[in-house]
């Protein structure tokens, strides 16, 4: 299943992660595709924050990947823009961590084949005038996005 959702304000992003926040939990895999600049940060922030994350999310762009241990559960944000190839991910360690916290992932396209099967995926986009995102939950969570 597929839910198309529009975000015409920052707010309405903001009213998205309020929603999406409580139903993660450890071992929740989440990918954040779209262009540069769609919202995948800005939306991962506000994640942290209904997390109760007290450190300011940062993005990862230059570093791959923030680890935030001071919320409800640990967040592991991870951003593969800069990912050459996918054993540099492997290094990274990500794949032990999955289990213990909840991770989101921008530019997951890369790490597809060593994700698990089971993720979350939020398809983020901008055409420069209009924002909207495509959600594809993970079976267990399609039951809130009917
Ligand atoms: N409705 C909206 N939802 C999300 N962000 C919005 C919205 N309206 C405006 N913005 C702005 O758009 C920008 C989105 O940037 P953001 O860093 O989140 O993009 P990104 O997808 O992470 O890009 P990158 O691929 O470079 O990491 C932010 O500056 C944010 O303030
Ligand atoms: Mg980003």
């Amino acid at each position: 299943m597929e839910k198309y959702i529009e975000l015409k304000t920052e707010q309405d992003t903001i009213d998205l992660a309020a929603f999406i926040a409580p139903l993660l939990k450890p071992g929740d895999v989440v990918c954040l595709y779209g262009e540069l600049g769609s919202g995948k940060t800005f939306f991962t922030k506000q994640v942290g924050k209904m997390l109760f994350i007290e450190d300011e999310i940062s993005s990862p762009t230059f570093v791959l990947l923030n680890e935030y241990k001071t919320g409800k559960f640990p967040l592991y944000h991870v951003d593969l823009y800069r990912l050459k190839e996918e054993g540099e991910l492997l290094d990274l360690g990500l794949l032990d961590m999955i289990e213990t916290g909840i991770t989101m992932i921008e530019w997951p396209e890369l790490a597809e084949n060593l994700l698990p099967y089971r993720t979350f995926s939020l398809y983020f986009h901008f055409d420069g005038i209009k924002r909207w995102v495509n959600i594809i939950p993970d079976k267990e969570h399609e039951q809130f996005f009917v």
